[in-house]
């Protein structure tokens, strides 16, 4: 490559670079309770650094509102939560909820091939036999959720799993029309397993 050429190309790539840093959305600071209170479990960025606590980034701000509503109505109820819910005023609800939304997700990832293709073929077809139905149907392609339907794509195996087991129990039944409830009702343990597996490792 010639000099001019090479030159041409660094000013080329260095005008593409301001052009993306220009482009780029504003990054908003963490809303005041984030940074006292929800980050200790769910991460100053909503990747949640074990488990135990759900990923929040990216996440559909609506699935994210309405859940945080539920809580403070008592229509959801967890006991860890309880503390950090003391301290959510209602009016804090729409930017807490933009502002993990705004989060670039961490996929929680999976190895387990088998189990993952078990998984993805519960996700996209359902189980015929047992009536479950096609989990695709309503979280879209891949488990990115839209406005009605949440997120499930890159969520840690143990915490959807949990909610699974959780609807078919009724312990959660905060599920407008029990449209969950039904679905989880028909699931076995080991489609619960394998369809989480398979979430996990999506981007
Ligand atoms: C002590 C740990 C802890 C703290 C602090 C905490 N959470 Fe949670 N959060 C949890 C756990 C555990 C769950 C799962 C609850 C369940 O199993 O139903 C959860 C669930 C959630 C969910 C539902 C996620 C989903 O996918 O349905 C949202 C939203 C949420 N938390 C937001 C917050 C916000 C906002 C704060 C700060 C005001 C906060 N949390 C503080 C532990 C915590
Ligand atoms: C008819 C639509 C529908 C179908 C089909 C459906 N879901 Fe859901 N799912 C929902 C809705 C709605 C919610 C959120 C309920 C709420 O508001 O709390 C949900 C919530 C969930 C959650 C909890 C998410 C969280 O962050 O806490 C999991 C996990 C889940 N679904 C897995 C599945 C799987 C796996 C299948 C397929 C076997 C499936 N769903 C099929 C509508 C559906």
């Amino acid at each position: 490559m010639s000099v001019a050429r090479a030159g041409l190309r660094a000013a080329a790539v260095s005008l593409l670079a301001a052009l993306l840093a220009a482009g780029a959305p504003a990054q908003t600071a963490p809303p005041e309770v984030v940074q006292t209170m929800c980050q200790a479990c769910h991460g100053l960025d909503g990747n949640a650094p074990v488990s135990a606590f759900p990923q929040l980034a990216g996440q559909r701000p609506e699935y994210l509102q309405k859940q945080l509503e539920d809580f403070l109505a008592k229509r959801r109820v967890n006991d860890a939560m309880a503390p950090a819910l003391e301290a959510l005023n209602k009016g804090d609800i729409p930017a807490v909820a933009a502002y993990y939304a705004a989060q670039k997700p961490k996929p929680a990832g999976s190895s387990n091939e088998r189990l993952l293709a078990e998984g993805k073929a519960l996700y996209d077809d359902g189980n015929t036999a047992t009536g479950v139905p096609a989990c695709v149907g309503c979280h879209l392609a891949g488990g990115v959720g839209n406005e009605r339907y949440p997120r499930l794509a890159g969520q840690f195996p143990e915490y959807a799993v949990a909610q699974m087991k959780a609807f078919k129990s009724g312990a959660r039944s905060n599920d407008k029309g029990k449209v969950m409830r039904a679905v989880a009702a028909r699931l076995s343990e080991q489609e619960m397993a394998a369809v989480a597996e398979y979430l996990a490792a999506q981007p």
